[in-house]
């Protein structure tokens, strides 16, 4: 049976074009240096965000982690979003990884108050750690997107204090188009920067860490340490280039696809969008299920044909991609409809 599947972006396949390139591809051993496509991609993302250099991961959690223990020494002190994906979402690695501590400030769908991330920053004192780093979430997983103004104002208050910032942009293209600017100019806010090629970008495999070359030079050497040198890497990093080259501008037909579903779930007694976090791929609703169990309403999804996550804080979440045509848009509003209203 064919799926619809709207658990996330992760799920997304690569594409005609990606397998092509991926079959083709120029190779070698990327922990020598000598892998062109990955050489390729890894430029490629340098130049899109205006930075120096770049450095091709495994995923989306290690770029981060990556990024935390090439910029923070052991014991130091990191500032994140409470909500963020850092905290909510990787296993408590930064602790085992980077052996550092995460001093988490209250934030609201990804936005966090400047008079907050000051008052964290450590004074020098005997007693305190030192604040190593800062991070910022945009997108944001809660699906919004944090204003420009707002990163500026935290990297111009981490330049005064001499600390860094690493921006996890697993879906910056998606804030970018949000914002109407270019990649660029969000990552000028930060230091470094991780993005994923493997979550609406439709790449099978991968993400970036994007820094300054002194910064990417320590990140490869970490990446060994990590375990994610890896050998004939292009392969994978070639259906990055297509995603890249392909896959980057249409993000905004994920983003009317979500506003088209958000509008007719809404239409749908018992369902309430959460219509303030609805800026990128993703709607995020309640829904009065009266008799049915969640995992029944999952079950007559998937019976349906449509794979759905159950909910999560008592929110469930739809997110639209490559794969989820507006037909499969319009076969989930249906199923659903009938689920709820059937006796
Ligand atoms: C905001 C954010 N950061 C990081 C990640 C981690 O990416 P990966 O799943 O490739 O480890 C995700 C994954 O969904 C994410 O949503």
């Amino acid at each position: 049976m064919q799926y619809f599947d709207f658990r996330s972006d992760t799920v997304t396949l690569p594409t005609d074009e990606m397998r092509k390139a991926m079959a083709q591809a120029l190779v070698g051993d990327d922990v020598y240096g000598d892998d062109p496509t990955v050489a390729r991609l890894e430029e490629m993302s340098a130049k899109l965000l205006g930075k120096e250099a770049a450095l091709f991961v495994p995923s989306g959690t290690f770029g981060n982690q990556l990024a935390l223990l090439t910029h923070a020494r052991r014991g130091d002190e990191v500032i994140v979003g409470d909500a963020c994906h850092i905290v909510m979402h990787e296993v408590g690695a930064a602790a085992v990884i980077a052996g550092v501590q995460l001093r988490q400030v209250p934030s609201i769908n990804g936005s966090m108050s400047l008079k907050d991330i000051n008052r964290m920053i450590r004074e020098e004192d005997i007693h305190y750690p030192d604040t190593g780093l800062i991070c910022v979430e945009n997108a944001h997983s809660s699906g919004s997107v944090v204003k420009l103004s707002e990163m500026k104002a935290i990297y111009e208050l981490a330049s005064q204090k001499k600390i860094p910032v690493h921006l996890d942009g697993a879906r910056l293209f998606n804030a970018a188009l949000v914002l109407g600017v270019p990649a660029s100019q969000i990552a000028a806010y930060a230091d470094s920067i991780m993005f994923c090629l493997s979550k609406g970008l439709c790449a099978p495999i991968g993400s970036m860490l994007v820094g300054e070359k002194a910064f990417i030079d320590k990140a490869r050497k970490n990446r060994k340490l990590m375990g994610g040198g890896l050998r004939q890497a292009g392969i994978v990093a070639a259906a990055g280039i297509v995603a890249l080259e392909s896959m980057v501008d249409r993000l905004v037909e994920d983003h009317e696809g979500a506003k088209y579903l958000a509008e007719k779930l809404n239409a749908i007694e018992g369902i309430t969008v959460l219509e303030d976090r609805l800026d990128i791929n993703m709607v995020f609703c309640k829904i009065r299920l009266n008799h049915l169990t969640e995992d029944a309403f999952v079950k007559k999804l998937l019976d349906a044909g449509i794979k759905v996550n159950g909910s999560e804080d008592g929110e469930f979440r739809f997110v639209t991609n490559y794969w989820t045509p507006i037909e499969a848009i319009e076969k989930l509003v249906t199923e659903i409809k009938q689920i709820l209203e059937a006796k």
